[in-house]
């Protein structure tokens, strides 16, 4: 039967025992890691959130009631022991904190007994992730979640403790909301008072954080949770949190100051880790040009060169026709990789395709010089030799080479890169590689919609030597945009705002909101602008991510306490689920068969 706690107060976690309590009592309680029942000494591994320590049995010491409770402890049982603290009677384990002590029980209260679990909660679990994740609340148990989660909560008192002595104030903004479409899918909520109405739940706090600035308060920040129906990624949740801030009267090097100080203390303060500063800084097209990629991973080279000039008379289709389809052509060196067997160069080939290549083409450069290049039949030997001279390939190396659009080229190549550079092992963990990438296009022309579409959010301000392109060629201004990348994944991103009326209004007509849906969207902004606007700026990071990248985890998943799955489902709860037909008559919604004609 369970006990109580009456009359027992715990004096230590498990890993607050040390050597300096070696003759004193303490009181301890957790879960039972392990039970080894000696015959006449029973050793109990007790484990809490610090980590394990070692309890011993004997009945001389305990008494025999303890003792036999003590014979039936298993895995996971919830027991108090009382007992003295003796130097190790064994050897020292160098692997615990506690291995070289250990606690001499007096006495034991079984808290709460336990069912065999469904999986052994211990460090590094070989358990699939969908058992894990059914039953997180055990796999919350385990050592490594523990510490992650326990990181993470660092992070949060950190950054509220940094922010606030930078003169920010936290605030809250509502999480029932305007549905706003720019940008990903909102999550709706049916309002009941108000039928066929809805309230969207925030993607972000952007319009609240920026209002505030209008009010005065001149830096705002917030642990905020945010939520976008988007395809799942590694990297990505349906809901996530921010670390979210904003800033009056500055420029974009202002709130590039306050973050490199932030990212530095936290680096400091929780790895031990200098972050040089000031952080690199790249534009968007340089990071394009250089990584295919505007998240370029810093921690290895392998950059893309453009050969469109050595090929442009070439005889090879592939290359020409794409150049005179107004693409290019660009290569990557993957050094010392000349000998790749042609099996590995095709999963290349297929791992191009997946990002929307037709095709790669490749010149390996052979230990003696000559050249074996998927394309020698349409190239004269001094054509090869040019192209391979230009890539700075030399004996041994493997040319990989893109043909196409722009935009095909760089994802495929920026994928490569990657790709290659994770086969060859160079992607360390440890080895942390920031940079700001600025200057991003304002604009993206949308296939899908037919229209411009804004690439950060519609409140960004443009490059003001730019703005005057705005209606001629409204794909070449530059927004006064920034991502904070770190080791090849995007942390955070911000912007300065647009606090011109005017501009703002010229933003929602560029984007293809008539004057009536931007004052319906968007009115309570347009006004409040007309009343007196700092100048402002800001900047979110994915909360998620820097507690991934910083505990070296591979997904977000790992660093959230009861994350959802690729579906968006939640596996312990079952979320979402149907509910009762009267909660739908109060909201006056009406679910259709699938199926059935609307
Ligand atoms: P943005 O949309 O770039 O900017 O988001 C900021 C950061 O949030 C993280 N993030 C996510 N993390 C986990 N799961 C997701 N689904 C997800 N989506 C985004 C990323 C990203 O860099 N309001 C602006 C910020 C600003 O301009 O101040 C915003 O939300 O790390
Ligand atoms: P083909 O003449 O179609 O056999 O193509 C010759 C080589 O060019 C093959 O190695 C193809 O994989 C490669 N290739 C085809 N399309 C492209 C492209 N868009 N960019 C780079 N290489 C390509």
């Amino acid at each position: 039967m369970a006990e109580s706690m009456r009359g027992l107060k715990r004096s230590h976690r498990c890993t607050e025992v040390s050597t300096a309590d070696i003759g004193r009592e303490v009181t301890v309680m957790g879960w039972v890691q392990k039970s080894r029942n000696k015959g006449g000494i029973i050793f109990v591994d007790l484990r809490d959130r610090t980590g394990i320590l070692q309890i011993i049995f004997e009945e001389n010491d305990c008494g025999a009631e303890s003792f036999s409770k003590a014979e039936k402890l298993r895995s996971e049982f919830v027991i108090a022991v009382t007992g003295r603290v003796e130097a190790r009677s064994g050897a020292v384990n160098e692997n615990l904190a506690t291995g070289a002590i250990e606690v001499r029980a007096a006495s034991l209260r079984i808290l709460s007994e336990s069912e065999t679990p469904p999986f052994p909660i211990e460090e590094n679990s070989r358990t699939k992730e969908e058992l894990r994740l059914k039953y997180r609340y055990l796999d919350l148990r385990r050592p490594d979640l523990q510490r992650n989660l326990m990181f993470r909560s660092r992070i949060a008192i950190l950054t509220r403790q940094f922010l606030a002595e930078e003169g920010f104030l936290e605030i809250e903004t509502p999480t029932l909301i305007k549905s706003t479409p720019e940008g990903a899918r909102d999550y709706l909520v049916p309002s009941r008072v108000h039928p066929g109405s809805f309230y969207a739940l925030p993607q972000s706090p952007q319009l609240f954080k920026q209002l505030l600035m209008c009010s005065g308060y001149d830096r705002y920040f917030q642990i905020a949770r945010c939520y976008r129906d988007e395809d799942l990624r590694a990297d990505r949740q349906p809901e996530f949190t921010q670390i979210d801030m904003e800033l009056s009267f500055v420029d974009v090097d202002d709130v590039i100051d306050v973050n490199e100080r932030l990212l530095h203390k936290l680096f400091q303060e929780l790895l031990g880790v200098e972050i040089p500063l000031p952080i690199p800084r790249m534009t968007w097209k340089e990071a394009m040009n250089r990584f295919g990629s505007d998240k370029p991973d810093m921690r290895f080279g392998m950059e893309l060169k453009d050969v469109s000039d050595v090929v442009r008379d070439c005889g090879f289709g592939v290359f020409t026709g794409a150049l005179e389809n107004g693409g290019s052509v660009r290569g990557i060196n993957a050094k010392g990789q000349g000998a790749m067997p042609r099996k590995q160069i095709d999963r290349l080939v297929d791992y191009a395709k997946d990002f929307g290549a037709k095709g790669l083409a490749y010149l390996s450069i052979h230990e003696d010089g000559t050249y074996k290049a998927s394309f020698s039949k349409f190239m004269t030997e001094e054509q090869l030799k040019a192209l391979a001279d230009a890539m700075e390939g030399e004996p041994g190396d493997l040319l990989l080479f893109a043909a196409d659009k722009n935009k095909v080229v760089w994802d495929v190549l920026g994928n490569l890169r990657l790709e290659l550079a994770r086969q060859q092992g160079l992607l360390k963990k440890d080895d942390f590689k920031f940079l700001w990438v600025t200057e991003f296009p304002l604009l993206e022309y949308s296939e899908e919609e037919n229209r411009y579409v804004a690439m950060h959010h519609p409140f960004t301000m443009p490059m003001e030597e730019d703005w005057h392109l705005i209606d001629t060629d409204p794909g070449a201004v530059r927004a006064k945009a920034y991502d904070i990348v770190l080791n090849g994944t995007e942390l955070g991103g911000g912007s300065v705002r647009i606090h011109q009326s005017d501009i703002q209004s010229k933003m929602f007509e560029v984007l293809g909101f008539t004057p009536e849906r931007a004052k319906e969207q968007f009115g309570f902004l347009l006004e409040a602008f007309k009343y007196g606007v700092p100048p402002h700026a800001g900047l979110a990071y994915g909360m998620d991510r820097v507690a991934m990248l910083m505990v070296g985890a591979d997904s977000i998943r790992d660093v959230i306490a009861f994350p959802k799955v690729k579906d968006a489902s939640c596996l312990m709860t079952e979320a979402p689920g149907p509910v009762e037909e009267k909660q739908l008559k109060e909201l006056g919604i009406q679910v259709r068969e699938e199926g059935a004609e609307p």
